[in-house]
């Protein structure tokens, strides 16, 4: 079967590493980079240190406002798809570079298979919420991280091609994590030491486009009751270099900023710290399976179980709970809840079966 994958963002280069190398195995794959991440530090070192096959195809389409960019994606993949006529195109989570490879997909009426789907935060004022739905509503094959996810595709009429398969950053973690502590000298470029230090990550638009958001994630940053380190996404250093609060944070004697860091030194940063503190998804993940409590930066989350494992506290931007969740003891038990490491050979089998049916019908 020919797949055409669409990935454009960090988080999918790390999801389609653990997939791409076991798809390409008994399919064959075109693997299609939008571009809405392009600075070497979003995006090269991340092909480099997790071994995914280089693009086939480079769409730069770069940064613009969402309809912009999202209708430059679904412009510059009518004709990689229009001559490579896939039998399958596949999407990664919930970014404006999914939405954009599930709808040329599904209107060039190639069937779609998504990674990660039937996430939920229930909040459509997030871009990534309208992004996921939308995306889950022009799949055939819905490849679901959790029991969770299949539920709330249920609960929206879904259920014709969904698969529980595990998550399959998971599958990354498993593999690289001791990688990352061997090879990673991040602690000592930061200055930081094993256990006594927070590790700190900010990009949502929800927390970072509002200067009055912005501004609290400063406050509560810098009054975390450890050194933070705190990598800095280039959409929130831009929007802290415009409302004039990057000399407040820089002021911050407890927050050592960085620039983007790629998969290994961020993961073995997370390894070896006294607690996570973001609003990414992936992030909250990562915690959980490298075993260091999170608080999240946001009143909800999709990843509900490392909320109900009590490993992960949703603060919100109130500082005092954030300092409070992190004084507490971690609990005892960590249930496998991602799929052990196995989720790309459940989505590679999915594949398979859906190959087979494929052929059978055609
Ligand atoms: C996107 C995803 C988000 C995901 C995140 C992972 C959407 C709606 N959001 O957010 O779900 O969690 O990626 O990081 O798709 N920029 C650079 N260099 C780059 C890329 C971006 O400087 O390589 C800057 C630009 O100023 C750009 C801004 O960052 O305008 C935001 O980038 P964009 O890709 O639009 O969204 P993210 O915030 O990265």
């Amino acid at each position: 079967m020919r797949v055409v994958t669409v990935v454009g963002n960090r988080p999918q280069f790390v999801k389609a590493a653990a997939v791409s190398r076991r798809l390409r195995e008994r399919h064959e794959e075109l693997l299609v980079h939008t571009g809405q991440h392009y600075d070497d530090d979003m995006s090269r070192v991340f092909f480099e240190e997790l071994a995914l096959p280089p693009a086939d195809r480079e769409l730069r389409v770069g940064s613009a406002p969402a309809p912009v960019q999202t209708g430059r994606m679904m412009e510059a993949l009518q004709p990689v798809l229009a001559d490579s006529r896939p039998d399958l195109v596949m999407v990664y989570g919930d970014t404006n570079s999914t939405l954009a490879g599930a709808l040329a997909g599904a209107q060039l009426h190639v069937p779609v298979a998504h990674v990660e789907a039937g996430m939920r935060s229930f909040d459509r004022d997030m871009p990534e919420e309208l992004n996921r739905v939308l995306t889950d509503h022009a799949s055939a094959l819905l490849l679901c991280s959790t029991d969770t996810a299949a539920g709330n595709l249920r609960g929206e009429g879904i259920s014709d091609g969904v698969r529980v398969v595990g998550d399959a950053m998971a599958d990354v973690l498993v593999e690289m994590a001791p990688l990352a502590r061997d090879r990673s000298s991040a602690l000592e470029a930061t200055g930081v030491e094993r256990g006594a230090y927070l590790l700190a990550t900010v990009h949502r638009a929800g927390n970072v486009d509002d200067p009055e958001r912005l501004a609290a994630v400063v406050e509560l940053l810098s009054a975390l009751p450890a050194p933070v380190v705190f990598p800095v996404h280039p959409r929130t250093r831009a929007r802290l270099e415009a409302s004039g609060l990057e000399a407040r944070l820089e002021r911050s004697s407890g927050v050592r900023t960085t620039p983007p860091l790629g998969y290994l030194d961020l993961i073995a940063l997370a390894a070896s710290a006294r607690g996570v503190v973001t609003d990414s998804g992936g992030l909250q993940k990562e915690a959980y399976l490298l075993g260091v409590p999170c608080v999240t930066l946001r009143d909800r989350t999709e990843w509900v179980e490392t909320v109900d494992a009590g490993w992960n506290t949703l603060v919100d931007l109130d500082a005092e709970a954030a300092a409070r969740a992190l004084e507490r003891p971690p609990p005892d038990a960590r249930p496998d809840l991602y799929g052990g490491g196995h989720a790309s050979e459940r989505i590679c089998a999915e594949v398979d079966a859906f190959a087979a049916t494929a052929s059978r019908l055609g």
